[in-house]
């Protein structure tokens, strides 16, 4: 499988980041990020060019990186900048390195040869807003990222998928609205006239009130999602509207794995203890407990074609179908344009 390697990836939360080595295998190779002491982000190959030794396995030296295994050291230029063994530095030591970009509490890392643009880099706004309240994680996955992309621009599964939390009972054959707009997909479920769903139902001013629901998610390349789950209280604008923004940002690990980011960013209860432990339970229910299960046993299911049932597409896919037709584009033209070393690198 090829993946789209001009494309920024999320490669951690902020927070993930510090003066530690954090190590991660993104589109199959293996990065290593730290913090320089200028709070700065780098991000190098994790493999020591002497014997290969990861060097997440050794420590950090200033704003240098030693290995542990014989001792010599990296900076975040990917320049050697100790070798114990002689006094001058060995200039043909020279580690591959990674444009990384810090924005919204996002560490974003350019995988390819291509100038990086940072006009392309997904916007998740709402994680630094102090307007909203966001509860987050990230787990890595048993499964190929396209299926995970899949599942998150179908957010109709949530009826049967999260049924205990996040059904609503205006569910009937949902209309889904799909559109692209420039190198984005927006897909769209309306929910009109039905309770508003568990989670935010004793935050409405009446819980038992008719509610409109609406779950938007949109689709930026490389496997960025942002979504938009929302309830509206009323007929007529001005709506009461809660509900909460949404980032669901996979990056590819191998071919059949894959990081998940997930953050739900709430625009009421913001001061509430008790509403951040809901939105935990939520994710290590619904997230960890449900959508990850059944996309890793999805990817599991078996390869043998003589086996396997005729397939068949359902209104809901649309999102999901016209997403996985623009990144296969781009993946193609990105392999056209590539020059054969760069071709090489990706297989
Ligand atoms: S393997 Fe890194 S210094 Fe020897
Ligand atoms: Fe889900």
């Amino acid at each position: 499988m090829a993946f789209l390697r001009n494309s920024w990836y999320c490669a951690a939360w902020s927070e993930e980041v510090g003066r530690s080595l954090l190590q991660r295998t993104i589109l199959n190779e293996s990065v290593l990020l730290f913090r320089q002491t200028d709070g700065a982000i780098k991000a190098i190959c994790n493999l020591c060019p002497h014997k290969l030794a990861p060097l997440n396995l050794g420590e950090l030296v200033g704003d240098s990186v030693q290995c542990g295994y014989h001792g010599l050291q990296f900076d975040g230029s990917g320049r050697c900048t100790h070798n114990p063994y002689r006094r001058e530095t060995d200039a043909d030591a020279k580690l591959k390195t990674y444009a990384v970009h810090e924005q919204d509490s996002i560490v974003w890392i350019w995988m390819g040869a291509g100038t990086p643009d940072l006009a392309k880099i997904p916007c998740h706004d709402h994680l630094s807003s102090p307007s909203r309240r966001t509860i987050r994680g990230n787990e890595r996955m048993e499964a190929s990222y396209r299926l995970m992309l899949d599942n998150l621009m179908d957010l109709s599964h949530a009826q049967f998928l999260h049924k205990v939390m996040s059904a609503t009972d205006a569910f009937d054959g949902p209309r889904n609205q799909v559109r692209q707009q420039g190198d984005s997909v927006w897909s769209t479920f309306r929910y009109p006239f039905g309770k508003a769903q568990y989670l935010f139902r004793r935050h409405l001013p009446d819980p038992d009130a008719d509610v409109t629901q609406e779950l938007t998610s949109r689709w930026d390349p490389a496997s960025s999602i942002f979504n938009e789950i929302s309830v509206f209280v009323g007929d007529e604008p001005p709506f009461t509207t809660i509900g909460t923004r949404g980032s669901h940002i996979i990056t590819p690990s191998t071919e059949t794995s894959c990081w998940y980011f997930f953050a739900a960013s709430r625009n009421y209860a913001l001061d509430d203890a008790a509403v951040d432990d809901e939105f935990r339970t939520w994710q290590a229910s619904a997230i960890r407990g449900q959508d990850i299960p059944m996309v890793e046993a999805i990817q599991r299911a078996p390869s043998d074609f003589a086996v396997l049932p005729s397939r068949i597409a359902i209104s809901a896919d649309a999102g999901g179908t016209l997403t996985s037709r623009l990144l296969d584009r781009m993946i193609e033209a990105e392999q056209e344009s590539l020059d054969p070393q760069d071709v090489l690198a990706s297989v």
